[in-house]
């Protein structure tokens, strides 16, 4: 079956602008990273990536969007996604996830989306949470690599449930949050579920960019809305981990804008071809 909306398709120029946001937001995440540890607020986080878009003249995807009051998006603990960064202090062991998404603008006034996320820890990580975020960061790749030109949708889902599926704790894959088209808005069709089979779904084509981004708990997948009216929690209280990418598909493989090697390391580890070594 066709898909009954277009999908938009990027020119490798355009693809180019994008790249240009998808680096501001890989400066920004390991900016943030490095200060995750015990003792810094959530908005100290948010303050670090504005002065990254100030540097690099970019705008923030996140401020605004619907109403939303921040640049980043902090989610600790049972906390999943859209968590927002405020006087909230970090502790040992907290597991954090952070989300940041830049525009930049083209010579003709069009702006352009990059969003990622990572996960990360102040201080020590116990093993199972270390083991929960690298489960979830080897889906995220093993989604990136299935974006390939001539595959379908489905397959990116398939790819992340499979190594998920295979870890041997029951994680739970969010149903309710998924991945999206991106380029001239953070969210654009088609959306990208983080399960389902292989081979369904609209075919995949270059110039498709994609925001990948596997949402994983410890428990049950089902969540819940604080009063805040964005926090994602999850129902059963479980902690969870969240890693996103934006990825071009081009005719010679995935290249994932928001790496700051184009996913050319990591692919070659995985043995899958990508375009990112040509561009950089
Ligand atoms: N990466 C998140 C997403 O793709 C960012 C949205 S946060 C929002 O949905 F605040 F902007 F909504
Ligand atoms: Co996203």
């Amino acid at each position: 079956m066709r898909s009954a909306r277009k999908l938009e398709i990027k020119t490798p120029e355009q693809l180019l602008v994008m790249r240009r946001a998808g680096l501001v937001v890989a400066d920004a995440l390991a900016k943030m990273a490095a200060a995750v540890e015990p003792g810094i607020t959530t908005a100290h986080l948010d303050e670090i990536a504005a002065s990254v878009l100030r540097a690099h003249d970019a705008q923030p995807s996140f401020l605004g969007y619907h109403g939303y009051p921040a640049v980043v998006c902090v989610s600790v603990n049972d906390e999943v996604v859209h968590g927002i960064p405020g006087s909230r202090i970090l502790q040992e062991g907290d597991i954090v996830s952070i989300d940041f998404g830049a525009i930049v603008t083209d010579s003709r006034g069009q702006g352009w989306h990059g969003d990622a996320a990572l996960t990360a820890f102040a201080g020590d990580a116990s093993a199972a949470d270390a083991e929960l975020s690298n489960v979830t960061r080897t889906a995220l790749w093993a989604g990136l690599a299935a974006a390939q030109a001539g595959g379908h949708l489905g397959d990116i889902g398939a790819a992340v449930e499979r190594v998920v599926r295979s870890a041997p704790h029951p994680y739970g894959i969010l149903e309710d949050y998924t991945g999206h088209g991106i380029g001239t808005q953070m969210h654009l069709p088609p959306s990208v579920e983080n399960f389902g089979p292989a081979g369904k779904g609209p075919r995949l084509q270059a110039g498709l960019a994609l925001a990948i981004e596997p949402m994983v708990t410890m428990g049950s997948p089902d969540t819940e809305v604080l009063d805040d009216d964005w926090t994602v929690v999850t129902a059963d209280g479980s902690r969870a981990s969240h890693w996103e990418h934006t990825v071009a598909i081009t005719d010679d493989g995935p290249w994932v804008l928001t790496a700051p090697d184009g996913g050319a390391a990591q692919f070659a580890a995985m043995g899958v071809a990508s375009p990112a070594g040509q561009h950089r």
